[in-house]
């Protein structure tokens, strides 16, 4: 885990989100924030994952090709400027297909299955009794997506963690073979709240499960999410003392209010009984208005202009597919096979 002063200007930066759903809260304090302060200073390339959405949405693609431009809206509604980072979408980036099929010959299926992400997915998912083949190899589809950069830094959330151990391995394996360092290897960018609980508090937060905060979410849509969030089950009356660990609108408060001198005073207060989950709820509601308030307008705006949004995808992945292609180039040269140059 880097701080953000840590990534020095020459670091390139990739990261990406599937095109499954809007994004969420939890994509904004996770990653989202990061890539806004990162752009500034450095290379920086974001690639919505529309082929790693399919991986588990095959015969219901339809869910990944209406969210491509909710993804790219919410970008630049957050403040991601595409002057200064590169928007493309995987699937127009042949080269990265391309990638992992020469990357999948050095990693085998015992690996794939042990990767503690696309095991708790497989779970999720019911995948148990037949994981796509495409669902069970993403890991190294995603070293591709990574590596196709040359990227040494990828702000993500904790659970993406053992997708880079995995590229790690690979661009280790790849060198080895070169005996040079044809490829670098990356590292993680935490955040300082790496994984938002879920609304309810109990699973992990999902566009797919509903207890999420979508970024567009409407004011009725935070009012309710707020009003049914997972609190102390035993704090019964307001004058009874309630535990601030664990108990989601806390956590939200930390991760999203401008003032936490206030939150860690009411939370001494909630602790020793006197402060009440209406109260905490009410004060957590308006401060998640303030925050996506001004995000739903932007999104909402830049949605009323598809044709832009296409564009100006289009002519980002043109740019990130030179890159992708010149690295595909040396990795192909590693296997001896760039016979017609
Ligand atoms: N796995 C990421 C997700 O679940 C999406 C993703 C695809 C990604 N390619 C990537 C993230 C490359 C970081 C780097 O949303």
């Amino acid at each position: 885990m880097i701080p953000n002063n840590l990534a020095n200007p020459q670091e390139v930066i990739l990261t990406g989100d599937r095109a499954t759903g809007p994004l969420h809260l939890g994509h904004y304090v996770g990653s989202l924030k990061q890539r806004v302060a990162l752009q500034k200073d450095h290379e920086q390339t974001i690639l919505v994952a529309d082929m790693q959405g399919l991986t588990d949405n095959a015969f219901n693609p339809a869910k990944v090709s209406s969210n491509i431009l909710n993804v790219v809206a919410d970008y630049l509604a957050v403040g991601i400027d595409p002057k200064q980072t590169t928007l493309c979408l995987q699937s127009q980036l042949p080269a990265l297909a391309e990638l992992t099929m020469y990357y999948s010959n050095l990693v085998s299926v015992a690996r794939l299955q042990r990767n503690p992400t696309v095991k708790a997915e497989v779970k999720d998912k019911n995948f148990e009794r037949g994981i796509p083949a495409g669902f069970l190899t993403y890991p190294i589809s995603q070293a591709a997506d990574i590596t196709g950069f040359n990227a040494t830094i990828v702000p993500v959330g904790e659970d993406q963690i053992p997708m880079l151990e995995q590229t790690n391995e690979i661009v280790r394996k790849i060198n080895a073979l070169a005996g040079g360092e044809i490829l670098k290897e990356c590292r993680p960018m935490l955040s300082k709240v790496p994984r938002l609980p879920s609304t309810d508090g109990k699973a992990k937060m999902s566009k797919s499960l509903g207890n999420a905060i979508n970024l567009g979410a409407s004011e009725q849509e935070i009012r309710v999410a707020v009003k049914s969030m997972y609190t102390d089950p035993s704090h019964l009356r307001v004058e009874d003392p309630g535990q601030t660990e664990g108990n989601v609108v806390f956590t939200y408060l930390e991760a999203f209010h401008p003032d936490q001198g206030y939150v860690d005073r009411l939370k001494v207060q909630y602790r020793q009984g006197g402060l009440g989950d209406g109260t905490t709820k009410t004060i957590l509601e308006e401060c998640l208005q303030e925050v996506l308030r001004p995000i739903r307008q932007k999104r909402a705006e830049f949605l009323d202009d598809k044709g832009q949004l296409i564009e100006l995808l289009k002519a980002g992945s043109d740019i990130a597919r030179e890159k992708t292609e010149q690295v595909m180039f040396d990795v192909r040269g590693v296997f001896g096979l760039n016979i017609f140059s």
